[in-house]
């Protein structure tokens, strides 16, 4: 029998399973591309508000996994125990309350799960939308720390590493991979507008995300200031952990901000306003740390004096921005 002429299909890629697509607001980190199938980035859900992290690395992927397991189990013994566990003496006990203290600064965490991507299975980490409900979100991606390479890293990487964002990193222990923003119109940078800053450029990138010139924005900085001390604070009490190339994901909506200035005009000029009153602002407003492929146990109890003096850097940008 003759042969048919093979007809030529062209896939579009990524191909992800129906009611998933690509997260639309990601900012930074391992994307999907148009011509690499191996190359895989974050998902989403329709609506459900869930974010889909492939694994990567198979180290960086367990190192991932062990830190959201380790602290699930730590908030279920914390909760089943009553929340004493530091007063019971057990160092181990001490531990557990200590890692379960940092779950209000991590998104939750629903398990693993494998989904087919471009025909092969990858496994996720389920992990809650950031950015779930904002209409207009606005996000930034920071790493912190002045080093971002781990303790076992090759020194070709480290070498690489330490080439990467040069002057934010060894001057503020901050860098900026990426983030978008609406101005209204919607604006987003990448890595190469990061890796071009200087101090000056990385205090503008802020300035620009937070519209200082905004009259709402004050009410962003002051909330994202509470939650950046709510983090430092955790870190100024554990010596557990040491966190490499880890980031905090700042996220809030650009939409919300209208309604915090017509609240602000209702009660001043007690017009009856047809819009409901703004949300908490809690709720529109989020500081998360993120990416936890290169945590490490802390050696010999130190506390981690290299993430904290990337996030005193930007305690102190906000600061400034809110002084101005
Ligand atoms: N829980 C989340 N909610 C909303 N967006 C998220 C969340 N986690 C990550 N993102 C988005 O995805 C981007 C990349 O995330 P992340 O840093 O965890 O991945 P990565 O850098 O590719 O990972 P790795 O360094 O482990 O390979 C973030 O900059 C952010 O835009
Ligand atoms: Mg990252």
């Amino acid at each position: 029998m003759a042969k048919q002429p093979q007809e030529s299909v062209t896939v579009t890629l990524p191909a992800v399973p129906l009611g998933y697509c690509k997260l639309g607001t990601q900012v930074a980190g391992h994307t999907f591309e148009a011509s690499n199938a191996a190359a895989i980035g974050l998902l989403q859900d329709a609506g459900e508000g869930k974010v889909f992290k492939p694994l990567g690395k198979p180290e960086c992927g367990e190192r991932e996994i062990n830190f959201y397991e380790s602290l699930a189990a730590a908030i279920a013994a914390t909760s089943a125990t009553g929340n004493d566990l530091n007063d019971r003496g057990d160092s181990n006990l001490t531990d557990l309350a200590t890692l379960a203290a940092l779950a209000p600064h991590v998104p939750r965490y629903y398990g693993q799960q494998k989904l087919f991507v471009n025909q092969r299975q990858h496994t996720f980490l389920k992990l809650e939308d950031l950015t779930h409900g904002m209409s207009k979100p606005c996000v930034m991606d920071v790493k912190v720390g002045r080093r971002t390479w781990d303790p076992l890293s090759s020194a070709h990487k480290r070498a690489i590493e330490e080439q990467k964002y040069v002057i934010c990193k060894q001057q503020l222990g901050l860098c900026l991979p990426g983030f978008q923003v609406y101005t209204p119109q919607l604006v987003r940078q990448g890595r190469d507008y990061g890796k071009a800053l200087d101090v000056a450029g990385f205090r503008q990138a802020l300035a620009l995300f937070f519209k200082s010139s905004h009259s709402s924005s004050e009410t962003v900085l002051r909330e994202v200031l509470r939650q950046l001390c709510g983090i430092r604070a955790w870190f100024k009490r554990q010596r557990l952990l040491h966190f490499y190339a880890s980031s905090l994901l700042i996220c809030y909506d650009y939409e919300q901000l209208h309604h915090v200035k017509q609240s602000a005009t209702h009660l001043t000029n007690g017009h009856q306003l047809e819009q409901r009153p703004a949300p908490p602002v809690d709720q529109w407003v989020h500081v998360r740390c993120i990416d936890f492929a290169h945590i490490f146990p802390a050696k010999d109890a130190e506390p981690d004096q290299n993430y904290m003096f990337g996030l005193q850097s930007l305690i102190d940008i906000v600061e400034y921005m809110l002084q101005r």
